[in-house]
């Protein structure tokens, strides 16, 4: 992965944070970084999601420093952000089923922990702020594809924390002149995203229902859509993000790959993958919550950051389909 920068500028005298750098989406920001020698990563996580085995080839690094922490706790988000040139705010409570269970958590990790992080920045006088937001925020807008100008009412409190988030994030840039981006991800994939527990996503699970020659559940008719985006086009996103000449207000960026894919399709390219032809999938109820479609118009951030997604969901399922067959054994711990 990442066999070519996404950045131009020497980013040995910078220092970053990486928020959730334990998780899925921050453990391949974190290797980018340090694949191109930053001087200096750190990573700040509770592990409540996340894993120390994301985190194992860099641990023992001179450059690269673990903060076992929560940003629920504001004190902890200021002395992480001391000395820190760019934070890259990725933790977070995700799935929309867990927040509709239990929106005080959600709330507490992704609009205190958010707020917390953003002010902690802000007093350290980051450089630039990066952090995700969700194309769940478009929630019942039928447009298709999304654009970032035109987004509907929020279907769950996950929704509704990132809507938050965008907004506090715009009130800084507003009020503290604290340089912000959004980045939207659409169905982010790849490996090292976790297959465990309740609320894991659909790619994982298939894939690693299939390696296990079991059926794999679907939600609904499978004909619902999503714009799957492989990871190193979100870590791209964010590199760019990074030292883009963008003016400080309103930057919040569509992230995906501006193609859609229905479950149905999604579970056929896997079988076919990984030859377990015989395997037939189980439907079951919609989820509450859910939107049906989902597209991402992904002009604003071709333009504006310069992103424009290298690797497409057929050869990103290829490549984490070879991973969970080498790997997935220590992720069912
Ligand atoms: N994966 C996707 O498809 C997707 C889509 C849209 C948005 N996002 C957002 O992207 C970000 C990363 O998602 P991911 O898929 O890598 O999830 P993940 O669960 O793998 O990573 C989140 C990380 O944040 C950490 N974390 C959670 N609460 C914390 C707290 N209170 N203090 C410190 N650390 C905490 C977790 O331990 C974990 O390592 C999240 O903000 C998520 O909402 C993800």
């Amino acid at each position: 992965m990442y066999k070519t920068p996404f950045h131009t500028k020497d980013i040995s005298k910078n220092s970053f944070l990486v928020t959730g750098g334990a998780g899925f989406i921050g453990s391949h920001i974190v290797e980018y970084l340090i694949k191109y020698n930053a001087g200096k990563v750190k990573v700040l996580d509770n592990f409540s999601t996340g894993f120390k085995a994301n985190l194992q080839p860099f641990i023992n690094l001179s450059n690269f420093e673990l903060i076992e922490g929560d940003i629920r706790d504001f004190k902890t988000c200021n002395e992480s952000c001391r000395d820190v040139d760019y934070v890259l705010h990725q933790a977070a409570l995700g799935s929309v089923p867990r927040s509709i269970k239990d929106p005080i958590s959600t709330n507490e990790a992704n609009v205190t922990g958010f707020l917390n992080i953003l002010k902690a920045s802000q007093e350290n006088n980051v450089k630039r702020f990066i952090y995700a937001s969700s194309s769940s925020v478009y929630g019942d807008s039928p447009h298709l594809p999304k654009k970032e100008d035109n987004i509907g009412s929020p279907l769950s409190p996950y929704a509704a924390s990132k809507r938050v988030d965008e907004l506090y994030a715009e009130v800084f840039a507003l009020n503290y002149k604290l340089s912000v981006v959004g980045l939207r991800y659409f169905n982010i994939f790849g490996p090292r995203q976790s297959p465990s527990g309740p609320y894991a996503a659909a790619i994982p699970l298939f894939i690693f229902a299939m390696l296990n020659n079991e059926s794999p559940f679907i939600n609904g008719d499978g004909e619902q859509s999503r714009d799957f985006t492989f990871v190193e086009n979100a870590v791209q996103a964010n590199i760019k993000a990074l030292f883009a000449d963008i003016s400080i207000a309103g930057n919040i960026f569509n992230i995906a790959c501006g193609e859609r894919t229905t479950i149905n399709d999604l579970f056929n390219i896997i079988r076919t993958a990984s030859g377990t032809h015989t395997i037939e999938p189980i439907y079951r109820d919609t989820r509450d919550g859910d939107v049906l479609h989902s597209l991402a118009d992904i002009s604003k951030a071709e333009k504006l950051l310069g992103y424009k997604p290298q690797v497409d969901i057929k050869k990103g399922l290829e490549i984490t389909l070879n991973w969970f067959k080498e790997n997935y054994s220590h992720q069912k711990e």
